[in-house]
């Protein structure tokens, strides 16, 4: 397996991230990934309820995840939610050695993170973003396409054609996000210059999380037209297609206010979605790759299978094959 500047900076063996995902990155999925040598990581409300305490909830995490691996993982911060202060105080105490920020400038706390010598990678999805966050001081950015499962850049771009780009106006390392599920995506993504990939739908559909069983289960059912992006006016996000979704739609056919969709959608929904028996009610955030998984397998058995595909992907190439 290649080694690359991820590999160096985040001190892993094999440049593979599992994605934060706000309801279901739990410990036991953080750790497994980080075990089988890739960049497992936690989300600060795993498998909480919307009334508990998110900054007691993140210790938790972090503590039982150091019990499970005594390999480097990180935590993922949606920078603008409420907690974000006392959110970064507890992994700072906590030893946390990598973060991943997203929806909102990485300028106001990069210079926190890195002053606690915590690595910090910026999910963006435009090569400004892109700039922006490498001006703010990253180490590196995920440039994620518009295939990624949950919230999506308003410009819709693939990432095949969001990733050389943004390799190729930058120096730190890009990470590539959206649309790989298995060795092929992760060879065609170091094809288009990036030096890892972040995965997030794949790691859904595993044993060690959290998420419910129906959401797993649609995951592994959907077909290749199985997604759609809802909320283009005000959020665009990709899950499975349901009740839900179709729902959506039709209030955004109708030209809802952002205020109706906003009150429609609400911060539950995703937690219904996702962790809860209500699939169909519920906002199931999910890549438009889920039509390339069948089956729910162990998150180490993920990185193993890319790693060991690798070599023989690269063995077959030379052959002038795949
Ligand atoms: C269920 C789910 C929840 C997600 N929640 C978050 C999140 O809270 N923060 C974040 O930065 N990215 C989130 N993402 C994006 C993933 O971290 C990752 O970048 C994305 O899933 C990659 O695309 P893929 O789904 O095609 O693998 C989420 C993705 C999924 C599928």
């Amino acid at each position: 397996m290649k080694r690359t500047r991820i590999c160096e900076l985040l001190g892993i063996e094999y440049p593979i991230i599992q994605g934060g995902m706000t309801w279901i990155a739990n410990a036991e999925l953080a750790a497994a990934v980080s075990n089988a040598g890739g960049l497992g990581t936690i989300s600060p409300n795993a498998g909480m309820r919307l009334e508990d305490d998110v900054v007691a909830n993140l210790r938790s995490q972090i503590r039982k995840a150091k019990s499970l691996t005594d390999k480097p993982f990180g935590v993922n911060l949606v920078v603008q939610i409420p907690d974000i202060e006392d959110l970064i105080g507890v992994l700072i105490e906590e030893g946390v050695k990598v973060v991943t920020t997203a929806a909102g400038s990485p300028a106001r706390y990069t210079p926190r993170l890195k002053e606690a010598g915590i690595r910090v990678l910026h999910l963006v999805a435009s090569v400004r973003h892109a700039k922006g966050a490498e001006k703010s001081g990253v180490d590196a950015v995920i440039a994620e396409g518009y295939e990624a499962g949950g919230h999506n850049g308003i410009d819709e771009l693939p990432t095949i054609v969001l990733v050389p780009q943004v390799v190729d106006a930058l120096s730190i390392p890009v990470v590539a996000a959206g649309g790989i599920a298995d060795v092929r995506g992760f060879v065609a993504a170091l094809a288009l210059g990036a030096e890892g990939v972040q995965m997030g739908t794949r790691f859904v559909a595993t044993h060690e999380c959290i998420a419910h069983q129906n959401f797993k289960d649609g995951i592994v059912t959907a077909t290749d037209t199985g997604t759609m992006i809802t909320g283009r006016r005000l959020a665009p996000t990709r899950g499975l297609k349901n009740e839900f979704t179709a729902k959506v739609a039709e209030l955004d056919h109708r030209g809802a206010t952002p205020e109706e969709l906003l009150a429609f959608i609400g911060i539950a929904r995703s937690r219904m979605g996702q962790l809860e028996d209500k699939l169909e009610e519920g906002e199931a955030y999910c890549g438009a790759i889920a039509g390339m998984i069948n089956e729910i397998v162990s998150a180490g058995d993920v990185v193993s299978s890319i790693v060991e595909g690798y070599d023989r992907a690269m063995a077959s190439l030379k052959e002038g094959v795949w």
